[in-house]
Order: structure tokens, then C-alpha cells, then sequence
């Protein structure tokens, strides 16, 4: 199976502006986890997707698929997200889980809050991630970069090698499974992205290309981006 799973367990606290968690706030009508839903469901390969919610807000998203899909709903299953983002992806394990592990299941997770991932970066991790143990995306830095201590430049790392790290991130699910079980305390407080957890466990992890349109909407000035984004037309689905 190619589960697709979306990470919307968070409440959004760096955004100080919002009054709902900031996947829910709207850009011209449409919530930005709905865009987000919406790429994921134009790649039909995902046979099942798992929305990892907080639980607060899972009626008010399951009503919106209710209004949004009707029917046409039933590859979609929402969960409740963890009090981390390491515990929402150990619960959508939970849910694969029940389906039975296959070996040769994997697993897509993206960012509620990355509303302008492609679905051709969809694709392209789908494909990479049935070749791959761990799959990241990296979109290059365009600033230049120092490396700064005690307040002054010590270098320039050349640009060549630096990467923002996006999701969606694939993996196959009994080997993100065992990393995450592996983990010790120590490690589980200090990872926050998710092919962290494979890297602390030496598992490779293949990078493939993705661009700075899929940044991830943090605070209010990220949300303001988004907006116009959306107005200037540059969204696929619009
Ligand atoms: N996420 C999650 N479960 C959590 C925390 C975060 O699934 N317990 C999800 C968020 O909903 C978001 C993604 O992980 O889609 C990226 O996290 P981040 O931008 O840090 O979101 P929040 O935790 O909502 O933001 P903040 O830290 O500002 O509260």
C-alpha cells in the first residue's frame, strides 16, 4: 500500500494573529489544510490518506471533508495527532498498523502547513521512496550563508551544499517503525523533523529536488506570503 499521511496535529502558537490553528485559516475561501488535502488527493496512487488532527479540531475537519467531498471521502481517514509531531507520526504508524504491515508499505507524510507542494513532488517521492529506505526533499538556499560564533563571521559555507529540508517525507513504514522505536529519551526530545529520525539511526537518506514555493506557513509573515501567492495565481489548483 502508498499511504499518504498529512501532519496537522499543531495548534499553529507561532502565529499569534490566528484564532484557529493556522491550518484552518483561509486564503480566498479555502482553508490551507483543504489545498493541501487537495494535492494530496490528485495523486491517485495514494491508496489511503491519514490526516493526523488535533483532536480539538477533528469534528470541525471532518465536517468541512463531509461539505467539501461527500461522499467521495472514503480514502480519507482522520486521526487524532500527538502532543508532538513525533507522536502524530507514531499514531498514523498506529493506523497503518491496523491495516496489517506489508513490507513493501511506505508511507508519504506532509505538512498541513506547505499548502504549494506539487503534485509532481508528490509523484517524484512516491517513486523515489519505492527505490529508497528514506526520502527527504531539499529545496536550495538562495541567501548567502554565514557561520557565525560569538557574534562573528567564521565562514561562508558554499551555497552548493546547503538545502532547506521540506516535507513530504517517504519512507517504508517498517523502517521508520524501527528507527522510531530505537530511539532513546534524549534523541526523542531533540528531533523535529522526520528523516531525523532515520538519520540518527544511520539509515541513508536519498534527497530529492523540491523549490521554494513549498515553504511552510510558521508565522504571520509566512501566512501573508501564502496569501499572495494564491491572488497572483501561482497555485496549481486555482
Ligand atoms: N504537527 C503535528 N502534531 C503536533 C505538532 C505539529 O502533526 N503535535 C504538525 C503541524 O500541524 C504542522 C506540521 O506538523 O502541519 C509542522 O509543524 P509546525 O509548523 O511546528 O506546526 P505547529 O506545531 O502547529 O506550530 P507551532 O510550533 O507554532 O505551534
Amino acid at each position: 500500500m502508498i499511504y499518504g499521511a498529512i501532519l496537522a496535529g499543531g495548534m499553529g502558537q507561532r502565529m499569534t494573529q490566528a484564532v484557529v490553528p493556522k491550518q484552518f485559516l483561509e486564503i480566498e475561501g479555502e482553508a490551507i489544510i483543504w489545498i493541501a488535502i487537495k494535492k494530496m488527493l490528485s495523486v491517485e496512487r495514494f491508496d489511503k490518506l491519514i490526516i493526523a488532527m488535533h483532536p480539538e479540531w477533528s469534528d470541525y475537519l471532518e465536517k468541512m471533508l463531509a461539505i467539501k467531498l461527500g461522499k467521495k471521502y472514503s480514502r480519507i481517514v482522520v486521526i487524532d495527532g500527538g502532543s508532538t509531531r513525533l507522536q502524530s507520526i507514531e499514531n498514523i504508524l498506529s493506523t497503518i498498523e491496523k491495516d496489517g504491515f506489508h513490507d513493501d508499505d511506505v508511507v508519504i507524510l506532509h505538512d498541513a502547513v506547505r499548502p504549494f507542494v506539487t503534485k509532481k513532488l508528490l509523484e517524484n517521492s512516491i517513486d523515489a521512496t519505492l527505490k529508497h529506505q528514506a526520502v527527504g526533499v531539499a529545496a536550495p538556499v538562495v541567501d548567502t550563508m554565514f557561520w557565525v560564533e560569538n557574534g562573528t563571521i567564521q565562514s561562508m559555507p558554499d551555497r552548493d551544499h546547503l538545502f532547506h529540508g521540506q516535507t513530504p517525507e517517504g519512507f517504508h513504514v517498517q523502517t521508520l517503525k524501527k528507527a522510531l522505536e530505537q530511539l532513546t529519551p534524549q534523541e526523542r526530545d531533540t528531533i523535529t523533523g522526520t528523516v531525523q529520525i532515520c538519520m540518527v539511526k544511520g539509515i541513508p537518506i536519498h534527497i530529492i529536488s523540491g523549490d521554494n514555493e513549498n515553504f511552510k506557513i510558521t508565522s504571520d509573515s509566512d501566512f501573508a506570503m501564502a496569501q499572495a501567492y494564491i491572488k497572483a495565481g501561482l497555485d496549481e489548483t486555482r
